[in-house]
């Protein structure tokens, strides 16, 4: 194994579900300090060199969702050509780095996730580590779509408003950077995940809820597969909730009445089924789907905001930070900034571009690069594990 002192390129390898995915992320500045009992890593100056996503939307449709089989043996035929895209992307004419093959870590995503899925990504990236003789990291799923909201270029648009309101704080002032603060407040919303995290520092990350049952974007999934919309199903009854109005039809918030940060949407699917069901008797789907989907996209975002805002009251984060598949929701992007632009003390808001929204390698190779030293290891120590925990 090289050694890792210097870390200057990590390639980035993600295969958790139904995209592969590899980026190449170039570290700029890392500037470490011992915050706690580990050194950890306060800042992070990268660029992003490649970030390249091969989507299997489309084997995926005609089931109405991921076929796990199907996803394995796409994986296995993308991969290779993907990692050499992301790899050949970065002597490309706006980075013009000279070696493609010039890698100094590789950090994959070993879990949670579909396990013949996973497989394909950790078993390349060992053979890639092994061939190279190169340190290896894991990388947890979900820490990938926290540190989605680690960048700094894609966060200034959103973040400008509030740092005009505050101007006179030093806390958000431009030459200090827009990355989250500490404590901060996660809010994680994907297709196999949803639930809330407190981010004290880079190592200490404590859940506070999760789903019960559906993830958000699972509910978002089946209740399109209900209106007969395509697969994948956020995007789609995000497009046609645009023509529904509100007080049409009314849906349950659940768990918005409890103390605690857990999550439960299966209530709601069920709610919308039966309305469905009612409502096709006497109308063409046609005629409700807009409708629909605007009352159950708004009972999501309730919900989702509703918790953020009651954990915000209680644990008082500087910042606030919305990622997953589901942030790709403008609306729901929306409707949380406006409730944290509300909140007593001054928090920031911090969502991911929209390239880093679903599921993509450079969130993957950005988590590696906020990681402590100690984590890297050899491709003999790196195992998939399909209900990996965010420890
Ligand atoms: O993070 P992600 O790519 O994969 C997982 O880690 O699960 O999230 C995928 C989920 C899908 O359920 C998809 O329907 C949802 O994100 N999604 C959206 C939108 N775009 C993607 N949900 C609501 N609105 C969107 N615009
Ligand atoms: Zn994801």
């Amino acid at each position: 194994m090289q050694n890792p002192k210097l870390i200057k390129r990590i390639l980035a390898i993600e295969t958790s579900c139904d995209e592969t995915a590899a980026a190449v992320i170039k570290i700029k500045e890392l500037r470490t300090e011992n915050l706690d009992s580990k050194a950890s890593v306060l800042s992070s100056q990268f660029s992003i060199l490649s970030n390249i996503v091969a989507s299997q939307i489309n084997i995926h449709k005609k089931f109405g969702g991921v076929f796990p089989e199907h996803a394995s043996r796409a994986h296995s035929e993308k991969i290779i050509p993907v990692v050499e895209e992301a790899l050949t992307k970065v002597q490309s004419t706006k980075y013009k780095e000279k070696n493609k093959d010039n890698i100094d870590l590789v950090a994959v995503t070993t879990g949670p996730g579909l396990i013949g899925s996973l497989l394909i990504g950790v078993n390349f990236a060992k053979t890639y580590a092994y061939a190279k003789n190169l340190p290896i990291i894991g990388i947890n799923h979900w820490l990938g779509h926290i540190y989605s909201c680690f960048t700094e270029k894609e966060l200034r648009t959103e973040n400008l408003e509030l740092r005009r309101k505050n101007s006179q704080s030093s806390d958000l002032s431009p030459q200090i950077s827009n990355l989250p603060s500490f404590p901060s407040l996660i809010l994680i919303v994907s297709g196999g995940h949803t639930g809330l995290v407190l981010m004290k520092s880079h190592t200490n990350i404590q859940p506070l809820g999760e789903t019960l049952d559906d993830a958000a974007g699972e509910a978002f999934d089946k209740v399109a597969k209900l209106l007969g919309l395509e697969y994948p199903g956020g995007p789609a009854i995000s497009k046609v909730a645009q023509k529904g109005d509100p007080n049409i039809y009314k849906f349950p918030r659940s768990m918005l009445d409890r103390k605690d940060y857990n999550f439960s949407f299966s209530g709601l699917k069920t709610a919308v089924l039966y309305k469905v069901q009612e409502l096709t008797k006497r109308y063409p789907l046609n005629a409700i789907r807009s409708q629909i989907a605007y009352e159950f996209q708004q009972a999501v975002i309730d919900i989702l905001v509703g918790k953020t805002i009651q954990a915000a009251y209680e644990f008082k984060p500087k910042s606030i930070c919305l990622c997953g598949g589901v942030s790709a929701n403008k609306e729901l992007r929306q409707q949380l900034k406006m409730a944290v632009e509300k909140l007593p003390s001054k928090t920031s808001y911090h969502v991911p571009s929209m390239e880093l929204t679903t599921d993509n390698a450079a969130m993957i190779g950005i988590a590696a690069a906020y990681q402590d030293k100690s984590k890297y290891t050899t491709w003999d120590k790196i195992n998939a594990d399909a209900n990996l925990k965010l420890d």
